[in-house]
Formats: structure tokens, sequence, C-alpha cells
């Protein structure tokens, strides 16, 4: 029977949940997943990942088979650890803002299951929430399901995720930093010792700060990147209008520049995913909120729109009119438009 502090346990097993829980356990850890969805706990007790990322299913399989990893949708296994993960979603509200539902249920959960336990226990956020949610939502939350205080018998971390989909493994086993916002120097160094006892072989930077800062660095980091993407699509729609004029060749030249790097400058049908426009919306809502109208991440937002309707434009231009409705089709002449240009 391994010891509490081998034990971590992750509520919510999505992207963020089943990678990171993941690569713990194959650092040698225990891991406890709580997901909400039987269906995906049945598939996980199969060692059969919900979703495709580059060799997960490998790290899966091995540490099932060594019984490093168990699945249940029974909350209340949660406090078998002294480390509890809340990677739950955060959708975007109709009007931008995040939908704290998962997360405040998800909180109350945790709460419910340590209560009454005599060992003290670190609440992780790692889910992606707007400046302040871990000190104003999540701690009242916790203290009260869980009737304690937060302090020397409960620590709280904003702890937020970088990870890109298709290397989330690579970047989990090594990250380019950590950031850990604790609410007390208690919390910060048993998070700060877990990732030490995972990255053991590496030195990862690390950033140590309070709960509201590190929130602000995950928004400050997408909305930044983001940003570079509808640059450098600017660029190119200036360029498509200067004969002879060559925008992978910029991006080239100016990636060269120490100052900008040359990462996320390709020109293109601008950014998808699940992250950066769900991202900017919320901090855009966020700032209007507190009186401030962040014009430039408005108009990445724009520009990131315009672009995809432009690039179907082009697609028009070469192949015909596209006026069937079949979205999937339309995605695929983009990606060889993409290829193309
Ligand atoms: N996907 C990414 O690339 C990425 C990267 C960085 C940060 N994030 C952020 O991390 C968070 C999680 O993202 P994701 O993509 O892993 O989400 P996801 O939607 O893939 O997974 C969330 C999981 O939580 C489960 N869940 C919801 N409520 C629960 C509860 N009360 N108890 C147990 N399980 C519950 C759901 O069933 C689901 O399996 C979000 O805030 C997201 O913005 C995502």
């Amino acid at each position: 029977m391994k010891r509490k502090s081998d034990t971590i346990s992750f509520v919510g097993l999505g992207y963020v949940g089943l990678c990171t829980a993941t690569v713990m356990a194959s650092k040698g850890l225990r891991i406890i997943g709580v997901d909400v969805d039987e269906k995906r706990i049945e598939q996980l007790r199969r060692g059969q990942p919900p979703f495709h990322e580059p060799q997960l299913q490998p790290l899966l399989k091995a540490a099932i088979r060594k019984k490093r990893m168990e699945f249940t949708t029974d909350a209340s296994q949660l406090a078998e650890a002294n480390s509890i993960f809340i990677t739950v979603g955060t959708p975007t509200n109709p009007d931008g803002s995040i939908d704290l539902t998962y997360v405040k249920k998800a909180t109350q959960d945790v709460g419910s299951a340590i209560a009454g336990s005599p060992s003290y226990h670190l609440i992780v956020i790692k889910s992606t929430v707007t400046p302040g949610t871990t000190a104003d939502v999540v701690r009242p939350v916790l203290e009260a399901s869980s009737e304690k205080n937060c302090g020397p018998d409960l620590g709280l971390c904003s702890n937020p995720e970088f990870l890109a989909e298709g290397s989330a493994i690579k970047g989990t086993l090594s990250p380019d930093k950590i950031v850990i916002g604790s609410i007390d120097a208690k919390s910060g160094g048993a998070l700060t010792k877990l990732y030490r006892r995972i990255h053991q072989k590496i030195k990862v930077p690390t950033i140590l700060t309070d709960p509201t800062t590190a929130e602000t660095i995950k928004y400050a980091s997408n909305a930044f990147l983001a940003t570079r993407v509808s640059t450098i699509n600017t660029i190119a729609n200036i360029c498509q209008r200067v004969p002879n004029s060559d925008v992978e060749t910029v991006a080239k030249a100016i990636g060269l520049d120490p100052r900008i790097g040359s990462l996320y400058l390709k020109a293109g049908p601008g950014y998808g995913g699940s992250c950066f426009h769900k991202d900017l919306q919320a901090l855009i809502n966020y700032s209007q909120n507190k009186n401030y109208d962040p014009i430039l991440f408005r108009a990445t937002e724009e520009t990131n729109e315009q672009q995809a309707t432009r690039v179907v434009g082009m697609a028009e231009k070469l192949l015909g009119s596209l006026s069937f409705n079949n979205s999937s089709i339309i995605s695929f002449l983009i990606a060889i438009l993409c290829l193309l240009v």
C-alpha cells in the first residue's frame, strides 16, 4: 500500500487531467482519477484514452499494468491522496466569460471528500480560470464543504496548465516552466516538492507567486500567442497585395530576431483548437468588467475570424464555388490550401 504522499488524485480526466495524471504515474506515483463520465471511466480502465495524443496510450497501459492508476466515478476516494488536482472544463458563457459550474461542483466534491480527514490536503486548481477565481470562488466553496480553513491544515494553489494538444505528454514530461500560485508558503512548498519529484533529472524554471498572478500568467500567455498568429496573418494579407512579396520569407527573417523568435509565425487560416478563442473571450470579458477595453485582443479575435472567411474565399477562387454546407470538406480544402500557399 503506497503512502498518501505517493498518491495523487485528479478530478476531471479530459485532456489536461488524463495527460498530467499519466505522466505522474509514469514517474512512480499512484493515481486515483475521478470523472463523472461513466463511459470514460470504463474506457480508461481498459487502457483506452478517449482522444488521440502521441505517447499517451502506451504510458496509460503501462501504468494500469503496474497498478499505478485507478479510475472511478466515486469522488469520496479523492481523500486517499494528499494532493488533489482539479482539472475539469471551464467552457464559455454566451457573454465570453467562463462557466465555473464544473469547477464549483468539483471543489464541493473535493471538500466533502476530505471533510473529517485529519491529514493535510493540498488542492490544486489546474483548470484555466480568470484572475481571482481561486481566491474568491474556489476558496470559500472549499472551506464551506470541507469545514476546514485554508492554512496549516488545508493547502490551495493555482497551477495553470500550458500544454499544447498534440505534444501534451512531451510538454508535461519536460515543461518550459511551472507556475505555482499559492495561498501560503506551505502550499507552494508542497507543490514545488511534488514537481521536483516528477522532474528529477531536469531543472524546470518555476515561478512561485500568488494565485491571482498565476491565473493571469495563463491568460497573458495565450493572448500573446494568439496575437502573434493574427499579426503574421495580417502581414500575409498585406503581402498578398504586394507583387512578389513572400510571407514565408518575411516570417523566416523576422523569426531570426531573438526578440521575436520563430514559433507561431506561420501564416494560415488562423488559430482554432480549444483554448485561444475561449481564453481571449474570457480575458476580454474580464477586462471590460474591470472598465478596461483591451482593444488589441479584440482586434486579434476579429482578425482571426476574418482570416477563416478569407481563406475560404481563396479556396473558392482556386477551386470554384464552395456553396455546399459541409464544414469538414471546407476544412479539408483549407488544409490543402495552407499546404499550397
Ligand atoms: N485541452 C487543452 O489543450 C488545455 C490546455 C491548457 C489548459 N486547459 C484548461 O484545462 C481545463 C480542462 O480542459 P480539458 O481540455 O482537459 O477539458 P475536458 O472537457 O477535455 O475534460 C474535462 C473532464 O472533466 C470531467 N468533469 C466535469 N465535472 C466533473 C466533476 N464534478 N467531477 C469529475 N469530473 C468532472 C468531464 O467529464 C471531462 O471528462 C480547462 O479549464 C481548459 O481551459 C486545456
